[in-house]
């Protein structure tokens, strides 16, 4: 029963933590994500740097790794990353070497998933669906206990599935992809577009900002939002309309028992789940006829990836112990 780490790295945070076998974290550290334009190594170099820092206080066994990225079907390398510079990067067997320590590494969202499913808002679901709302959309599908990863690794990339003909362009390559008008991203993009126009309805949130446009962030929109600002409760609205869109139109796909919504901008809760929510019955194919699926907030909240992905390694520890 000895303690793991968990390392969730998205898009802007890489956050670390020491987690027991129930699921508890015991120590945590974070560090800025390095950008995206150094080399795949910084980043590799910013997870050693925190697993070694924690291992002075902590007896690691094994480390996980939720990575913000597409990870094949072995869960060794990450394929591509629309926010990071991995391009098939081998990054289960770099870490593993450097570390000396079994590494799991798996998408940041499925990680998340099965955390909600061990410990949190997904406990005795047989058929989940996870949606993280961070720098981009992450999702997970989750049945009888296992994530499903499709034939190469990467189903549930539903993030980027088109749903604005010539919308706005991601960095995945595409243009109009869900996560373009869902996540955090959108938010702060729609925020900062009101405040650059110097919009009267953003006059609240660029006095905040004493007029630096630039230091608008998702955290500071959901703070504004809770204190009655017009203009965030708005944009709160309609990135929650763009998410009860896209999961009615996943639950005509996949017909889970229960989405998970979790990640940074969940912490906005109703303002946000509020609106998913009618979005969601309003859209729904064969609504009114057919059962409709339980929308939950990720009780681990933005620690889900983390905690996952601690679990999930200590799984994967336990397996390699056996068969050495
Ligand atoms: C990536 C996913 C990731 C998600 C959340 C998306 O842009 O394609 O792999 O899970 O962002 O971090
Ligand atoms: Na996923
Ligand atoms: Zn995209």
């Amino acid at each position: 029963r000895v303690p793991t780490v968990g390392i969730d790295i998205g898009g802007t945070k890489v956050a670390a933590g020491v987690v027991d076998a129930d699921g508890n974290i015991l120590e945590r550290m974070r560090a800025e994500t390095p950008d995206k334009s150094k080399s795949p190594r910084v980043v590799e170099d910013t997870i050693v740097e925190l697993v070694l820092d924690l291992s002075e206080r902590h007896d690691v066994h094994a480390v996980g790794i939720g990575a913000a990225g597409w990870v094949d079907a072995n869960r060794s390398r990450v394929l591509f990353a629309p926010h990071l510079s991995w391009r098939d990067e081998p990054l289960r067997d770099a870490l593993s070497s450097r570390l000396r320590v079994p590494v799991m590494v798996d998408n940041d969202a499925n990680t998340a998933a099965w955390a909600e499913w061990r410990f949190g808002a997904g406990r005795g679901e047989d058929y989940l669906v996870m949606i993280t709302l961070g720098t981009g959309i992450g999702g997970a599908i989750l049945e009888d206990g296992q994530v499903k990863r499709g034939k190469y690794g990467v189903a549930g990339e539903f993030g980027h599935m088109q749903v604005v003909p010539g919308g706005h362009r991601c960095p995945c390559g595409n243009r109009g992809c869900w996560e373009q008008y869902s996540s955090g991203n959108a938010l702060v993009r729609e925020a900062r577009e009101l405040a650059a126009a110097e919009s009267p309805v953003a006059y609240g949130i660029i006095d905040k900002v004493q007029g630096r446009v630039g230091d608008i962030t998702g955290p500071l929109i959901t703070d504004l939002a809770r204190e009655g600002d017009a203009m965030c409760v708005e944009l709160l609205q309609d990135i929650g309309q763009w998410l009860g869109v896209g999961i009615a139109n996943l639950a005509a796909a996949l017909d889970p028992g229960c989405f998970v919504i979790g990640g940074g901008v969940s912490a906005a809760d109703d303002l946000l789940i509020g609106p998913a929510r009618d979005a969601f019955r309003r859209s729904l194919t064969g609504r009114g006829y057919r059962p409709e699926a339980r929308i939950a907030k990720a009780q681990l909240g933005n620690d889900a990836g983390l905690v996952g992905a601690a679990d999930l390694a200590r799984l994967v520890a336990r397996r390699f112990r056996r068969t050495n």
